[in-house]
């Protein structure tokens, strides 16, 4: 099969496509015929080795995908041949057929494209997680999005309106303000403007920030912390900017605001029943069609190098997609 080979953590220019082996129909798991892969931001960082954890070399990048069963293991019940799914691997998706344990699949809804399939687990489970087990979003809550239009921010927009927050999206460019307000934001702010924060206070009334999404990082954290409302909590979910922030203490304290970390990898086994119903409601909302995720360009899949360099090149709108076969 054709698989993205990492042979030694590299710029992804030195990434290519090789023949490999199929994988080994392991016990307990599912083989994928693999139509579309997500690529979010960390999987670029994995490629170089940057990110907190290595995936031992040589390995296949691509976590989240889309496909249909191709064959299950001798032991596994309740898989049919040829049923679309979805699922996530740690890697191994940016290939024409991925093995996984056969619980890490689910049937596709009804009516669900792959490429919506492929967009939907990492930042929708993320984003409702963060919002709903850790914030406790409450209706009515104002909401700032940090990087809204990437793939987290445009989860975090469309769940959070399904909550009922009034959600405020900030974006560096017009058109990620404008792509961010068609997902149904109620205002979009320009936070690499030097009084962001002014405008910031005015639209919530100068009440401040109830909840705060945070992919990004970098300076614009503190300057979002310092706009918080008081019992405000800000998630911590990455840090897209580059930098980690450094929070001085007093400011939790004057602002009586709380910083809440979010690491979706941790979850399942953490707090199981929390994954439970997180992943129960998500499948729910999209099986209602109440929720569509965001899809933003779809790249074939000899140009897969141009969907890693449209996330580092902080370009994308929503999750960016390769389609590896028709
Ligand atoms: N904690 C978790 O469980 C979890 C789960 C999923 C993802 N994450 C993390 O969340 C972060 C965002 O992931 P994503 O897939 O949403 O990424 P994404 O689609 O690329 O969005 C990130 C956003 O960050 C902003 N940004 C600011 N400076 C940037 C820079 N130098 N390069 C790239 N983007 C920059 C961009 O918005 P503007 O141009 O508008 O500033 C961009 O839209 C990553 O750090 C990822 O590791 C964490």
């Amino acid at each position: 099969m054709k698989a993205v080979v990492v042979d030694s953590y590299t710029d992804i220019d030195r990434v290519v496509l090789k023949d490999v082996p199929i994988g080994d129909l392991a016990p307990g798991s599912v083989r994928v015929r693999v139509r579309a892969v997500g690529i979010g931001f960390v999987d670029g960082l994995k490629v170089q080795g940057l990110y907190q954890t290595k995936d031992p070399l040589p390995f296949i990048p691509g976590t989240e995908f889309a496909g249909e069963i191709d064959a299950v293991g001798d032991d596994v019940t309740g898989h049919a041949i040829g049923t679309p799914v979805m699922g996530m691997a740690r890697s191994g998706a940016l290939a024409e057929y991925i093995v996984v344990p056969a619980g890490a699949v689910q049937p596709l809804p009804a009516g669900v494209s792959a490429e919506v399939g492929a967009s939907f687990r990492a930042n929708y489970l993320t984003a409702h997680y963060a919002l709903t087990e850790r914030a406790k979003l409450r209706a009515g809550e104002q909401m700032l999005v940090l990087g809204a239009a990437g793939g987290v921010g445009t989860a975090a927009i469309q769940l959070g309106r399904i909550l009922g927050a009034r959600v405020i999206a900030a974006a560096s460019t017009a058109e990620k303000r404008r792509f961010a307000m068609d997902l149904g934001a109620d205002a979009a702010i320009d936070y690499t403007r030097p009084d962001w924060r002014d405008e910031l206070k005015t639209l919530t009334g100068g009440h401040g920030c109830d909840v705060i999404v945070d992919p990004v990082g970098g300076p614009v954290s503190l300057d979002a912390f310092r706009s918080i409302a008081w019992n405000g909590r800000h998630l911590v979910v990455g840090f897209a900017a580059g930098s980690i922030p450094a929070l001085p203490f007093n400011l939790p304290l004057l602002k009586g605001g709380v910083l809440m970390g979010v690491d979706l990898a941790q979850v399942p086994r953490r707090e199981p029943d929390a994954y439970q119903r997180v992943t129960t409601d998500l499948f729910r909302l999209l099986s209602e069609g109440r929720l569509e995720p965001a899809v933003g360009r779809v790249f074939a899949f000899a140009e897969f190098r141009e969907a890693f360099k449209m996330l580092a090149g902080r370009e994308a709108l929503g999750k960016v997609v390769v389609r590896v076969s028709a």
